[in-house]
């Protein structure tokens, strides 16, 4: 006969597991019609283009327009999770403008129904900085566009701000193009700005009394594309006074730890003004990251990392809901 223990014990709350990918940078047929030098050809300068071209064959992305493949690749493994976070840019922008060119917008369609087919409703999303547009890197064409946000926001269904509660734990996710809109005017349209600044002014709002009703006992696991809006989210009193229960940060938009790593190594740099708007933009990033440190920053790299190292791959995240045990996370490495 079967007897009761003396004292019962309660079985501890089951881990719950959650997926995280970061910068699939999808490209459906559209886009990969453009070829992947798309971003060279938009360099008039022949010197500068050859440059660019070495770094993007060694160092970046030899075949950006093929990154598809690990998301295949990546559903193939059949990651059993509770559930499922992307970390933003879900698209190349081959047009530098964001979703509201037809093709990347494609894009970004085709890779969420992928996820939303073996993830369901247990998957969120993060906006990246690519979904919305952005000058090219060395060609200076393309940029934020509002038609974009409301393609990305109405059409793609990617909230600008979302909260997901695991027992004790929340994970937050927030945009951090808004974020970091001061540092991005110049990627802007002059009559678009004081829209965005209102978009900006709004997301401010939920981020506040998300914090402002975070109780003692609740942890956040943050979910940031781009570190570069950590240091504005910083300024937040809201934000600031609850940092001690941000457990993690998870940031991605760096594709490679290399590119942290020499982040943090330039932690602090003045800015520098006078070498074009994407070195303005990166020495900005940088001046401020050491405000990064307070957020416990983890970058969860691009599926497909850097063409350098192949070190792309995802994380597995373990919560214990009780919030007794920190969160675990494994990485798991997918070479191409
Ligand atoms: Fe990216
Ligand atoms: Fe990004």
């Amino acid at each position: 006969m079967n007897s009761m223990p003396a004292t019962a014990t309660a079985s501890p709350p089951e881990r719950k597991s959650v997926v995280i990918i970061s910068d699939i940078h999808y490209a459906a047929d559209a886009e990969r019609a453009c070829g992947n030098d798309y971003e060279l050809r938009a360099i008039r300068h022949p010197l500068l283009r050859a440059l660019v071209s070495i770094y993007r064959h060694y160092f970046w992305m030899r075949h950006p327009l093929e990154q598809g493949r690990q998301l295949d690749r990546f559903l193939s493994r059949k990651v059993n999770a509770d559930f499922l976070v992307a970390n933003g840019d879900y698209t190349c922008d081959t047009g530098f403008v964001g979703v509201s060119h037809g093709a990347a917008a494609q894009s970004v369609q085709e890779c969420l129904g992928k996820l939303h087919e073996r993830y369901g409703g247990r998957a969120r999303f993060v906006m990246g900085d690519h979904e919305l547009g952005k000058l090219g890197t060395f060609g200076g064409n393309g940029g934020m566009r509002l038609a974009s946000w409301r393609c990305a926001t109405e059409q793609l269904g990617l909230q600008p701000f979302w909260q997901l509660a695991v027992g004790h734990y929340r994970l937050v996710g927030v945009n951090s193009s808004l974020l970091a809109l001061p540092a991005h005017q110049g990627d802007t349209l002059p009559d678009e700005w004081p829209e965005w600044q209102r978009l900006r002014e709004a997301h401010l709002v939920e981020i506040r009394a998300a914090f402002d009703t975070l109780q003692p006992e609740q942890r956040v696991i943050l979910f940031c594309h781009d570190p570069t809006a950590l240091p504005f989210l910083w300024r937040e009193e809201p934000v600031r006074r609850k940092l001690d229960q941000v457990e993690q940060t998870i940031i991605g938009h760096l594709h490679t730890r290399l590119i942290l790593w020499k982040s943090r190594l330039l932690a602090g740099i003045p800015r520098i003004n006078f070498l074009g708007r994407s070195v303005q933009r990166f020495s900005s990033a940088l001046h401020e990251a050491h405000l990064w440190r307070p957020f416990r920053v983890r970058l969860c790299p691009a599926l497909s990392g850097c063409q350098l190292l192949n070190d792309g791959g995802y994380y597995v995240m373990e919560i214990d809901p009780a919030a007794k045990q920190p969160a675990q996370f494994t990485f798991h490495p997918l070479p191409r």
